[in-house]
C-alpha cells in the first residue's frame, strides 16, 4: 500500500509536469498514460499485492487516479483546439447557423400516396421524357393532325425542332410503353404535363398527372370502375361517393369522367364544387382499339382501361388548397405547413 501511495505520488508530479499542445504528443501522452500498455493500466496491477483489508481504499485511490488522468487528458485536448482556433482566427464562440428541417412538397407527398395505392394493385410506375415528339403525345393517341380534340391541349413547341413540343398528358407515358411491352402491362405514369394556359387560380401553364394503363384479356369497364373506386376509398376514406359520367376522349372509347362528392363541403355546396356537391377527379374509358393497333397490340384479343388525373386537383381536396399558383410559389409560410406529413 505504501509502495502504491509513492508510486501514484511519483506519476501525479511527472503527469502535472507535461504540457504538450500540439496533437501528436497528445496522442503519445494518451498511449503513454491511457494505452492498452499504458501506466493507469499497469498501476491497477498493485492491486494484487494489497492486503485483503486495504483493498476497498487501493481501489479508490486507483480510480481516483484514473479520473485525473482522463480530465488531464480532455484538458490538454480542449486547449490544443483553443489554440488552433485562436491562431487561424475562428470564433469558436459564434452560434452556429440553424439547419431548418425541410419538407416534402405537397405535390410530392400526394404523387408518392397516388402510387402506393396503385402498386398495392401490382401498378408498375413507368416515367417518360417531358419534351415528347407529336407521334407520342398526340398521334399514337388517335388524335391526328387537325383533330379538334387538339384545341384542348395546345401546348409549347420548341423553336429549334417545331417537331418537338412539351408534352399535354402522360398518356405519351403509356404510348412509349405499348411500344416496348406486349400486354399485360399494368402502369402507372406519374409526371408533369404542360398547356398553353393563362395562369391563373384554376389554370397553369404546367401541372402533374398520373395516368394508368391496364391492358390485358378479357379487361372490362367493371375492372376500370372497381380500381378507380378503390383508389378513390384508400385516398379520400370510404365515406366519399363517387359518380361516373359519360365522356369523350379520342384514345378511349367508352369514355368517363370521375366525380367524387365534394370533401369541402360535403356535398352541400361551395365554391370547389360550383355548387353542385361533385367534383371530377380523372378522366377514363375503355383504351380504343386503334390506339392498340397502333402498337400492335390484337385488339380481338386484348382490351384495356386507362385513366389520367391531375395531382393538383387531388392536392386542393385533400389539403383544402384552393389556388394553383401556391404550389410554385416557393412560399416558405405554404410549404411548412407540411413539415412532417409522409
Ligand atoms: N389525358 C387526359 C387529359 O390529360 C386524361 C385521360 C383521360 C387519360 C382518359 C387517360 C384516359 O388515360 O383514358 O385530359
Amino acid at each position: 500500500m505504501e509502495k502504491l501511495l509513492q508510486q501514484l505520488e511519483e506519476y501525479k508530479k511527472a503527469i502535472s509536469a507535461e504540457n504538450p499542445t500540439n496533437a501528436d504528443e497528445i496522442e503519445s501522452f494518451r498511449i503513454k498514460y491511457l494505452g492498452t500498455k499504458g501506466i493507469v493500466k499497469s498501476v491497477m496491477g498493485f492491486m494484487k499485492d494489497v492486503a485483503v483489508e486495504k483493498k476497498k481504499e487501493a481501489g479508490q485511490l486507483l480510480n481516483d487516479f484514473k479520473l485525473l488522468v482522463e480530465a488531464k487528458y480532455e484538458a490538454l485536448k480542449n486547449t490544443a483546439t483553443t489554440h488552433q482556433a485562436n491562431a487561424s482566427n475562428i470564433d469558436i464562440s459564434l452560434p452556429g447557423n440553424p439547419i431548418n428541417v425541410g419538407s416534402r412538397h405537397p405535390l410530392s407527398l400526394i404523387k408518392n400516396q397516388i402510387i402506393t395505392i396503385f402498386q398495392r394493385l401490382g401498378f408498375a410506375v413507368a416515367e417518360g421524357p417531358e419534351i415528347e415528339d407529336d407521334w407520342h403525345n398526340f398521334g399514337a393517341m388517335n388524335l391526328p393532325e387537325d383533330h379538334p380534340a387538339r384545341d384542348m391541349q395546345d401546348t409549347f413547341y420548341i423553336h429549334q425542332n417545331p417537331a418537338w413540343l412539351l408534352r399535354t398528358h402522360t398518356s405519351s407515358v403509356q404510348a412509349r410503353v405499348m411500344e416496348k411491352q406486349q400486354p399485360p402491362i399494368r402502369v402507372i405514369c406519374p409526371g408533369r404535363v404542360y398547356r398553353n394556359e393563362t395562369i391563373s387560380a384554376r389554370a397553369h401553364c404546367f401541372f402533374h398527372q398520373v395516368e394508368g394503363l391496364y391492358i390485358d384479356e378479357n379487361v372490362s369497364f367493371a375492372d376500370l370502375k372497381q380500381t378507380l373506386y378503390y383508389f378513390v376509398q384508400e385516398m379520400f376514406g370510404k365515406d366519399v361517393k363517387v359518380r361516373f359520367r359519360p365522356s369523350y376522349f379520342p384514345f378511349t372509347e367508352p369514355s368517363a369522367e370521375m366525380d367524387i362528392s365534394c370533401l369541402i363541403c360535403e356535398g352541400n355546396g361551395c365554391n370547389v364544387c360550383k355548387h353542385t356537391g361533385w367534383v371530377e377527379i380523372l378522366g377514363s374509358g375503355m383504351v380504343h382499339p386503334k390506339v392498340l393497333e397502333n402498337f400492335g397490340i390484337d385488339s380481338n384479343k386484348y382490351t384495356g382501361f386507362a385513366f389520367g388525373m391531375g395531382v393538383e386537383r387531388i392536392c386542393q381536396l385533400k389539403y383544402r388548397v384552393n389556388d394553383l399558383r401556391l404550389y410554385s410559389q416557393n412560399d416558405i409560410r405554404f410549404l411548412k405547413q407540411f413539415t412532417g406529413v409522409v
